[in-house]
C-alpha cells in the first residue's frame, strides 16, 4: 500500500464526528489546553485588537484559523449565522462591528460550548444575540431565514461537506452570502498524523 492511500478511510463518518466532539468537549471543559498566545493569533489574522481585548479572556480561545469578518458587511437589520460558533468570538466581534444589524445567531454542536457563549454574552450584556445547539448537517433554522453566514475553522471538521453546503443554501435567503475561513491540505499528512485520532479535531 502506498504511503498516501486516499481510498483508505480510517474512520467512518460517525466515528470522525465522535472524535471531533470529544476533542472540543475536552477543550470546553478545560481537560485539553490550547497552546500558544490567542491574542497573537488574532492579531496575525487581522482582527481589530482593541475590540478583541474588550472581550473576556475566556472567549479569546484561539480556536480560529482565519478571519471571516474581514470581508463581512452587515446592513441594518440583517441576520447573521456563525456555523460552529464555539465560545462566540466572531459573533461578539460582529455585534461590535455592526451594532445596527439584526439578530446574530451562533450555532454549535456542543451544548457546553453554547452555554459558555451564553454566559459570556450575558456577562457582557450584549443584545440581539442567540446561541443554539445545532449541527452543520442539520441546522435548526427554517428555510431562507439568514442574510449572511460566517464560519471559522469548522467545515473541515464535518465529513459530509455536500450536506453542509446544501444546508447553507437552504437556510440562506436568495442572494444571501457566506464568508468562510478554513484549512486546506497543501501536502500529504505524515502517517503519524493520519493515525492520530486528535487530528480530526485540529
Ligand atoms: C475550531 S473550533 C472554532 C470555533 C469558532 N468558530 C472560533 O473561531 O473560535 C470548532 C467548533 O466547531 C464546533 N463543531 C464541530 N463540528 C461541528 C458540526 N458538525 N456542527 C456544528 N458545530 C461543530 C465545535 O464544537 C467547536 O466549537
Amino acid at each position: 500500500m502506498s504511503k498516501m492511500d486516499w481510498k483508505k478511510k480510517p474512520l467512518e463518518d460517525k466515528q470522525i464526528r465522535e472524535e471531533v466532539d470529544r476533542f472540543y468537549r475536552e477543550i470546553v471543559t478545560g481537560q485539553r489546553e490550547i497552546t500558544g498566545n490567542a491574542d497573537d493569533l488574532y492579531a496575525s489574522l487581522g482582527y481589530d485588537m482593541e475590540m478583541v481585548q474588550s472581550l473576556p479572556e475566556d472567549v479569546r480561545s484561539g480556536l480560529s484559523c482565519g478571519n471571516p469578518l474581514e470581508k463581512l458587511m452587515l446592513l441594518p437589520g440583517e441576520t447573521l449565522l456563525d456555523l460552529g460558533s464555539g465560545a462566540g468570538m466572531d459573533i461578539f466581534m460582529a455585534r461590535m462591528k455592526f451594532p445596527d444589524s439584526g439578530t446574530l445567531y451562533g450555532m454549535d454542536k456542543l451544548p457546553e460550548m453554547v452555554k459558555k457563549a451564553e454566559r459570556i454574552r450575558d456577562k457582557k450584556g450584549m443584545e440581539n444575540i442567540e446561541f443554539v445547539v445545532g449541527s452543520l448537517i442539520d441546522m435548526p433554522f427554517e428555510d431562507e431565514k439568514i442574510n449572511k453566514m460566517i464560519s471559522n475553522c469548522v467545515i473541515n471538521l464535518e465529513p459530509n461537506k455536500k450536506k453542509v453546503y446544501e444546508e447553507m443554501y437552504r437556510v440562506l435567503v436568495p442572494g444571501g452570502m457566506f464568508f468562510v475561513s478554513d484549512i486546506t491540505l497543501k501536502q500529504d499528512l505524515t502517517q503519524g498524523m493520519r493515525d492520530s485520532k486528535d487530528i480530526y479535531g485540529t
